[in-house]
């Protein structure tokens, strides 16, 4: 089975979220169920550069804009095929905003490329490669299915799947003559998005099925709470709409291997955490102290829920914690962490930034790691906690739902509990959470024996991957139902 995966991202590619690690991770989980999956990717430099020695596939004269090239390799552990294409994507920094923070102004053109670049690939430009299936990631591949309904030639079938609703990929109509879209999908109501042209609802209206990222995530986007506007649309697909767990990359994220930790460890020498801890410690410039460190590695936004947590840090410093940030994002939110821990000198250790190594260390030497989420579709960093140890406090929502069981005295006695889960995701139960897990801390048999039941916790690839193959075998089993509305 040949899937082509398109995204905007894959790491160790090019990395913003967990959309890379997923889409990174997708092949090799794959291969053991008989699918070869190659990942299309836009030429950023960092991806051309990974790519270097790659062999040019095909040639486009004119390619929304200027000339492009596929380029297929090998690179970072994926098979890739990259769209070389200087005029969209060789630009300096963020794949989707510039320096002074605002989108690229011809983002639509950019991502339409993307797609459009995968339906040709459906076609068999590419001599011996034809993908039965496109599985194209968030709103940026959103316009895969429109392509391959409204242009002709194709017969892949189509999956998008949902990393995250918030980002739908709205434009304005001006772009339409842009896209190199037969114009019969600008008469159906198809792409068409409250007045708009919405990429991401083109996709999740076109596919042949949609998936999101967890369970409760898939039953979430369908009511109005959760699916900004396209819980309607989700609705109506309910047969076609599944949730899918996502797994995390077991070799890169394994405390008994991982090179980046001082000391490595497993769930029998969790122990070994101590010396992990201290270099943190020293990192940040705490001090050592009895009490727990708690721990953020985020983008820091609203959806994070992160600008609930400065104006909880006097609280959690006095019940005898200690925070560290790894984080970027709102400048609002940046600057009230920066000012707690210039209240807290030697409590509180502030990083402005991405660090992908630093991320690691915190897993592997933080007590507990705060994900107040508003809403999470997955959410990766509390897999990495239970798998490192560090002990998840996350609201209920989401992913984050479906993957940890809070510690209440039941959990405890029955020896589940992973983690601390609270409801709702308000400043208010985010205080009280924190203070729940202060006082579970000072149980150290409790404590050690949550960490060691999240250690154990399967948070792998193994089920979700065969829950992917099994609906890739679906979509090729299953003729596509004509659309009576167009
Ligand atoms: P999202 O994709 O919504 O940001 P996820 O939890 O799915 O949330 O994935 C976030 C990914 O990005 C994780 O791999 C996490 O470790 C990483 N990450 C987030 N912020 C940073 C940072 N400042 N430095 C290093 N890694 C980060
Ligand atoms: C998105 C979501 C996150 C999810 C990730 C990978 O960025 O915000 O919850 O884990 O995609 O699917």
């Amino acid at each position: 089975m040949e899937v082509l995966s398109v995204a905007s991202e894959a790491y160790p590619l090019i990395k913003t979220g967990g959309l890379a690690d997923v889409v990174g991770a997708l092949p090799a989980a794959l291969a053991p169920h008989g699918v070869s999956m190659r990942v299309l990717l836009p030429g950023y430099p960092k991806v051309l550069a990974a790519l270097e020695g790659g062999r040019e596939v095909y040639w486009f004269e004119d390619f929304f804009g200027g000339e492009a090239r596929l380029v297929a390799g090998r690179a970072g552990g994926l098979d890739v095929i990259a769209i070389n294409a200087p005029h969209l994507y060789d630009r300096p920094g963020n794949p989707y905003v510039g320096a002074d923070g605002k989108d690229w102004p011809d983002n639509a053109q950019r991502f339409a490329a993307l797609s459009f670049a995968a339906y040709e690939i459906s076609l068999g430009i590419i001599d011996g490669y034809l993908p039965d299936i496109l599985h194209c990631h968030d709103w940026q591949a959103g316009l895969v299915p429109a392509y391959v309904r409204f242009n002709p030639g194709s017969t892949a079938k189509t999956i998008v799947t949902v990393h995250n609703i918030a980002f739908q990929g709205v434009f304005g109509w001006d772009v339409f003559n842009a896209l190199k879209l037969d114009y019969e999908a600008s008469r159906t109501g198809s792409i068409e998005y409250f007045g708009n042209i919405g990429f991401l609802k083109a996709g999740l209206y076109l596919a042949d099925e949609v998936t999101t990222v967890s369970p409760t995530y898939a039953h979430e986007i369908r009511t109005a709470a959760y699916g900004m506007g396209l819980e309607g649309l989700l609705q109506g697909r309910s047969d076609t709409v599944s949730g899918i767990l996502n797994g995390i990359d077991a070799n890169e994220w394994n405390p008994a291997t991982d090179p980046v930790l001082p000391q490595q460890f497993g769930a029998s020498t969790i122990f070994n955490r101590a010396t992990n801890k201290a270099e943190l410690e020293q990192r940040f410039g705490l001090e050592p102290g009895p009490g727990p460190i708690f721990s953020v590695v985020s983008r820091l936004t609203w959806q994070k829920g992160l600008d609930m947590l400065p104006g909880l840090i006097d609280g959690l410093v006095e019940h005898g914690g200690r925070l560290i940030v790894l984080g970027s994002g709102d400048a609002a939110i940046e600057n009230g962490f920066a000012g707690a821990a210039l209240r807290h000198p030697g409590k509180i250790g502030v990083h402005i930034g991405y660090d992908e190594g630093l991320s690691h260390l915190i897993q592997g030497g933080a007590d507990a790691i705060l994900i107040p989420s508003r809403f999470e579709p997955c959410g990766l960093t509390q897999l990495y906690g239970l798998r490192y140890g560090c002990v998840p406090v996350v609201s209920r929502v989401g992913g984050l739902a479906d993957t940890v069981i809070d510690a209440n005295e039941a959990a405890i006695e029955a020896g589940v509990a992973t983690g601390v889960v609270f409801s709702p995701a308000t400043e208010e139960a985010l205080g009280e959470a924190i203070r729940r897990t202060i006082v579970l801390y000072a149980r150290p048999k409790v404590w050690h024996k949550m960490q060691r039941r999240g250690m154990k916790s399967d948070v792998s690839w193994e089920l979700s991957a065969e829950k992917y193959a099994d609906l890739y075998g679906k979509v090729l089993g299953h003729i596509r139902d004509d659309d009576s509305d167009d």
